[in-house]
């Protein structure tokens, strides 16, 4: 949560700073901040609310102007969004700037004791108490000669006090032309430009400027000026920098003709999906290949078990990888939410896998399941789509999504990504188990065909616009599906509650009478994921029992099933597929349907209430 942006050069640091902050605002949108160093002194601008109709008026009825600064876009974890918890925050001296992301966790000890020597607070946020305690630090070695850069030194110091998580960038009114970044459990790089350098929590923040960046580590503290930026590390002797090549540009993160991100990446799933295919199948073996695992055969063959730690929309595609795993390969498969398998002591056996699935490799219980499982000498594999993130570069190895960068709030392109890719690594665990080669031909000539299929569905755009219209004004929703579409009717059900603010409910359908269809009345729609696979009879039982009770159906059905129309309200078809690759299809409507749901509704569905794209907080 919370983006942080800093640029030191020769430019004026406001649009900079301002544009930066608006590729970061899927952050966080609760207030957002600039702080310019000039002519001695610090002009900060801060509002509560978004970038535009908050922080971007303020500067344009009360411009600032400097070539250095930095600059914040909030998810409140301390203190509600407010001008005063808005970042920047200053020291006590006035004379230190801070901008950070994370959560200070000795915040309130700390804070006391400033109290107790006078310090006064203006803020109820954690990240003004670190502010004054850099501030402290830097009073007494500002001026010192010693080996490090004064600020660098304050800053280092500040941070061997605290407890917590940070991402940080840091200015003095003093040293113009030098910035302190530092990072521990929340993301940071510096972007390297031509005698102007970046700060920012992501790529996004400095694509438009330059394409080097360089992933900071946990515990580095990067002293940066416009012609050069040294590393030094708070944990070891030595800090590791490596200037890396950002593979997309500025485009990739722009909306283009599409009114909101999350529809422009809806409509990019028929060649994401293509992406997370491309050069992984050998047909002609019907065998997946991946560059990235680090995993001999025999070491995957040896797998026995496999955990799947995830979070939300990834946490869906992992339910999915479970049904995919056992299929194909016979491999025990557990799915957990992050969250709680970070502090369970679930016994894991010698030769078992741990997959981590995440979209942006920065999500903070998911790291935690990662260094837990490694910390017990498993191998850690990731499913990633953010090149270069923190999880990214700690799992032993891994497959990319290759999805480019996903902007909208809500899930979509990296869940069916996350599926394709699972899709074919179960299938790889399989080939090298007792699966048939014909088998693996077969399922990959389905998985190629997906893009082909996924266009055909987004054909339907405008009749699903008009079903979205028709039960916009509902207030309750349940999604229903069985087996490989159980995952989905979850996926459904998450959309619509992010962006629309409907309570929905995803089920497996047969488990609707074991309670949930007390709630079914003529009010309620269901959304019933039924393609004519195996279980559609048992499936078509289950329609019959919530339309017994009125309630009204919205079925997802495959093409050629005219039967199904007589006995819902509405119907979107998909085109026919092997079960395992129902997903892939099935799952688009359901976003189409969340989508337009949420627009008629008149929510801001880039950036719904209360949320951030990504979770760097416990
Ligand atoms: C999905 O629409 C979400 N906003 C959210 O549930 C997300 O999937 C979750 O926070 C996990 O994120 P990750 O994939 O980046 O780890
Ligand atoms: N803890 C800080 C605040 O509430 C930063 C929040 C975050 O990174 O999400 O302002």
């Amino acid at each position: 949560m919370c983006g942080i942006v800093g640029y030191i050069g020769k430019r004026d640091a406001t649009p900079i700073l301002l544009e930066g902050l608006r590729r970061l605002e899927y952050r966080g949108y609760d207030s957002a901040g600039i702080a310019l160093q000039s002519d001695g002194k610090f002009q900060v601008r801060k509002k509560k609310g978004k970038i535009d109709e908050g922080l971007a008026r303020l500067l344009a009825s009360n411009a600032i102007q400097g070539c250095a600064g930095i600059g914040h876009t909030r998810w409140a974890t301390h203190g509600p969004p407010s001008d005063e918890n808005s970042h920047p925050h200053l020291d006590q001296s006035g004379r230190i700037a801070v901008v950070h992301n994370g959560v200070i966790e000795n915040f309130e000890r700390l804070k006391e004791r400033m109290i107790r020597d006078g310090h006064k607070f203006v803020s109820a946020t954690d990240t003004e108490v670190l502010a004054h305690l850099i501030g402290e630090h830097y009073m007494k070695v500002k001026g010192q000669k010693g080996d490090r850069h004064p600020l660098t030194q304050a800053v280092m110091n500040a941070l061997r006090e605290v407890i917590g998580t940070y991402g940080i960038a840091v200015l003095s009114v003093d040293y113009p032309g030098v910035m302190v970044g530092a990072r521990r459990g929340s993301p940071l790089l510096v972007g390297v430009g031509e005698g102007e350098h970046f700060l920012a929590s992501d790529a996004s923040a400095v694509v438009a400027h330059t394409r080097q960046v360089a992933y900071l580590n946990d515990y580095d503290v990067a002293t940066i000026e416009a012609g050069r930026f040294d590393v030094t590390s708070l944990g070891s002797d030595t800090a590791k920098v490596q200037i890396s090549q950002l593979e997309f540009g500025a485009e990739a993160a722009e909306k283009g003709d599409f009114a909101h991100y999350m529809l422009k990446e809806i409509f990019e799933q028929p060649r994401t999906v293509r992406n997370a295919l491309r050069g992984r199948m050998d047909l002609e073996e019907g065998m997946p290949k991946f560059g990235g695992l680090n995993m001999t055969t025999a070491e995957l063959r040896e797998v026995d078990q496999i955990v799947i730690p995830a979070c939300g929309t990834s946490w869906h595609a992992a339910l999915i990888g479970e049904y995919l795993f056992e299929e194909f390969a016979h491999i025990p498969t557990e799915v957990e939410y992050a969250s709680e398998f970070r502090y369970r002591n679930s016994p894991l056996e010698k030769h078992t896998l741990v997959l981590v699935i995440t979209q942006s490799g920065e999500t903070a219980d998911t790291l935690a399941g990662l260094r837990e499982s490694r910390r017990r000498g498993h191998k850690v594999l990731a499913i990633c789509n953010v090149v270069g993130s923190t999880i990214a570069r700690e799992a032993d190895g891994g497959i990319y999504l290759h999805a480019g960068p996903e902007i909208g709030v809500a899930s979509t392109k990296a869940f069916t990504s996350q599926v394709s890719v699972l899709t074919l690594f179960a299938l790889m665990m399989g080939r090298i188990r007792m699966l048939s080669n014909s088998r693996g031909m077969h399922v990959m000539r389905a998985l190629e065909n997906a893009g082909d299929q996924i266009e055909k569905v987004l054909e339907q755009n405008d009749a699903i616009r008009k079903i979205a219209m028709k039960y916009a004004a509902s207030e309750d929703f349940f999604f229903l599906g069985r087996q490989y579409n159980f995952p989905v009717a979850l996926e459904g059900a998450l959309k619509l509650k992010e962006i629309s603010y409907i309570h929905a409910e995803g089920y497996p359908a047969a488990e609707m009478k074991h309670g949930p269809i007390a709630m079914i009345d003529e009010k309620t729609p269901s959304v019933f994921v039924i393609p004519s696979d195996g279980m559609y009879e048992k499936s078509f039982s289950n329609l019959e029992e919530i339309k017994a009770r009125k309630g009204p159906v919205i079925a997802i059905a495959t093409e050629g099933n005219a039967r199904i129309r007589d006995r819902v309200d509405d119907v979107i078809y998909i085109p026919a597929a092997p079960e395992p690759i129902s997903p892939l299809l099935s799952v688009i409507p359901l976003q189409l349907l969340a989508y337009h749901i949420a627009v008629a509704r008149g929510c801001d569905v880039d950036k719904p209430r209360n949320l951030a794209k990504s979770v760097t907080v416990e």
